[in-house]
């Protein structure tokens, strides 16, 4: 996997040989963003289960069961991690329950992952069409952290709804908060960006509100770390400022995430955990130190967009809308009628 933390500056990938170097690479942020952690996890759980020495199913689900565990302690809040957790539980269930071979098994978790990975480059593509027909014709865009080929198996989530509009022939230029601390839009957003030639202006984030006090956005598109029940959305800490200003400002705010993100066992985002991480990702830039010792320092990852901010959630299915409590729910059940009728 690509280094993320390097970026944009060294462009050097890690070669991750057990499920504890996955983890571990998901947990310092190596990978980041909800549907590539839930997509690391997936393969490190197959990668793990791939190096077992296990002859027995007893021994080898053991071996499972623990390598699950561990994925699931690295981050709290992307509920992508919890969610392809079980998509590798399930598989390993219902061939464990059928019989097969430790091999056999193996097998299973390999091409499970991969099929996690693929749906999410889909996913992502179907958004990226879908958020594009609602993005303006001369599109000034804000966004916030980075949701793109990076934090995915590729193309991206608010990214690839930015990418979608240019790929249907409207002028779009963007503005990339910086995202303080882990400047997941200054380094990441705008190389992605700047890579693809989409005009790229990077602000820190105390300037998106004197930037749409003087009517210089018109869209707002970000990610999403999970997805509450009624529409309450936790992504990067920022996100939620940034939804305020754009009401005040008359300015759509549009999330756009996979399915996969929406959580409909946690009823709003009250309920939703928030990561805190460590204090030397504020104190300290690239390892000279800002703030003076003895400060004491609060860094949560994440924050909770109430969803009366959100105008609408763009999804592989289509573009869902308030009440949220209702089309949410609809959208699973669609899902779970179309997946009866293909057997
Ligand atoms: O802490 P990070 O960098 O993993 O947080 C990432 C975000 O908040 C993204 O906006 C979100 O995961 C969506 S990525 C398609």
């Amino acid at each position: 996997m690509i280094d993320q933390r390097k970026l944009p500056g060294d462009e050097i990938y890690i070669r991750c040989k057990t499920a504890a170097e996955v983890a571990r690479a998901i947990k310092s942020m190596v990978i980041r963003g909800a549907p590539a952690i839930g997509v690391a996890a997936a393969m490190g759980i197959a990668l793990g289960t791939r190096n077992s020495t296990a002859t027995g199913t007893q021994k080898f689900a053991a071996e499972f069961y623990k390598i699950c565990e561990l994925m699931a302690a690295t981050r709290p809040t992307a509920v992508n991690l919890f969610w392809a957790i079980e998509r590798m539980k399930r598989v390993f269930a219902r061939a464990a329950e059928a019989g097969e071979s430790v091999e056999q098994i193996k097998d299973r978790l390999d091409l499970e992952a991969q099929r996690v990975h693929d749906e999410d480059v889909a996913s992502c593509r179907a958004m990226g069409a879908f958020g594009a027909d609602v993005v303006p014709a001369d599109a000034h865009i804000l966004t916030h952290c980075n949701a793109g080929a990076l934090a995915t198996a590729g193309y991206g989530t608010a990214l690839g709804v930015i990418r979608g509009a240019v790929e249907a022939g409207k002028q779009v230029a963007v503005f990339a908060d910086e995202t303080r601390p882990f400047l997941q839009g200054a380094r990441l957003t705008a190389w992605e960006l700047v890579r693809d030639g989409i005009q790229t202006t990077v602000i820190t984030d105390n300037m998106a509100g004197a930037l749409m006090s003087q009517g210089r956005v018109n869209f707002v598109v970000v990610g999403a770390d999970r997805i509450a029940a009624n529409g309450d959305t936790a992504n990067k800490i920022g996100t939620y400022p940034v939804a305020v200003l754009a009401r005040e400002h008359n300015i759509p705010f549009y999330v756009a995430a996979p399915l996969s993100t929406i959580d409909l066992a946690t009823p709003d985002g009250a309920r939703i955990p928030i990561e805190e991480r460590n204090a030397k990702e504020v104190t300290h830039v690239r390892g000279a130190q800002l703030t003076p010792d003895g400060a004491l320092i609060w860094n949560p990852a994440f924050d909770v967009t109430p969803h009366r901010f959100i105008s609408g959630i763009i999804t592989e299915k289509g573009i869902f809308r308030a009440p949220y409590t209702e089309s949410l729910k609809r959208a699973f059940e669609e899902v779970t009628a179309s997946a009866n009728t293909l057997g």
